[in-house]
């Protein structure tokens, strides 16, 4: 984990209403895994909180690049960044997806809205070709489908309103898939995106016995672990529950961990 102030070389529109931030970051970006996320300072915001999390989608050589829209103060700030000025970032934080499975699994990765920001090194970096799932409410809210075909991974898509892909979840399509049985190979999930959508995962694994590695998104203040904004409640060896800092023993969890019941 480094502390760096950053330089921006690129800063521009993504498309459904994300903007993509590249920054020269040589003390984090090489050090990025798959999953792990950057702590932003945002510039001119007077709160207690300074700094948002973002998943680093794209990190080669010394330079890394974030995904995000703009909903709030913080965001908005960070829309106003221009590329030759400079940033700072905490970073790599938090444990990320791990890439050493079986060679007989099938990656499957499964997105919501910005959930493909964290999966797309997945799909980069793991050293067999799976699959990408990713749904959203309207065809405008379907991001970086390119980006995953680019790499050979065909991409599934369903949309709420029917106007991209299947009209419907992500999970009616990944379920139709399943159930059609073209898995010769024992499906692996990684997974990024709102919370029922990771719980509906989760449950197709367990029933399936697989394996589900699900990414969560917290509120987030310190970033490193300190503070406690931002836990998850987990299953204990012991059958009991406890917390856990998402931003340290996470975001991503195997979820077979993670205890829904009073989380989503
Ligand atoms: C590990 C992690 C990775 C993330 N990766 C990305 C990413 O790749 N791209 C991206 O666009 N966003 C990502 N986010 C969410 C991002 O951090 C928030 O959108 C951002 O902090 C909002 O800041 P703001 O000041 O603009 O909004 P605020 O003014 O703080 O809030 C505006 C609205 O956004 C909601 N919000 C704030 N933070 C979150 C959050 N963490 N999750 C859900 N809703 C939130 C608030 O409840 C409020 O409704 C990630 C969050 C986490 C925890
Ligand atoms: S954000 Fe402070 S402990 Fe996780």
């Amino acid at each position: 984990m480094q502390l760096e102030t950053v330089l921006i070389l690129e800063h521009r529109d993504y498309g459904a209403g994300y903007r993509l931030l590249k920054v020269a970051a040589p003390g984090i970006a090489p050090q990025v895994q798959p999953g792990q996320f950057v702590h932003v300072r945002v510039p001119r915001l007077n709160d207690a909180v300074l700094r948002r999390p973002f998943s680093v989608f794209q990190a080669q050589a010394d330079t890394l690049s974030i995904l995000y829209k703009t909903v709030g103060r913080g965001t908005a700030a960070l829309a106003a960044l221009a590329a030759g000025q400079t940033v700072g970032l905490i970073g790599p934080l938090g444990h990320g997806f791990p890439l050493d499975g079986p060679a007989e699994r099938v990656p499957v990765l499964v997105a919501g809205g910005y959930g493909m920001a964290a999966l797309y090194l997945v799909a980069q970096r793991l050293p067999r070709q799976g699959m990408v799932f990713v749904g959203g409410c309207s065809a405008q809210d379907i991001l970086g489908i390119e980006d995953f075909t680019a790499l050979g991974w065909p991409a599934h898509i369903a949309t709420e309103d029917g106007t991209r892909g299947v009209r419907g979840l992500v999970t009616d399509v990944l379920d139709a898939w399943l159930g059609e049985g073209r898995q010769s190979r024992t499906p692996e999930f990684f997974a990024c995106g709102p919370n029922g959508m990771l719980q509906a995962v989760g449950d197709r694994a367990q029933a399936g016995g697989w394996t589900a590695w699900l990414s969560v998104d917290r509120h987030m203040g310190c970033g490193v672990g300190a503070c406690l904004t931002c836990v998850v409640k987990c299953k204990a060896p012991d059958g009991d529950w406890v917390w856990v800092r998402s931003c340290k023993e996470g975001p991503v969890f195997e979820c077979r961990q993670i205890q829904w019941e009073e989380e989503s």
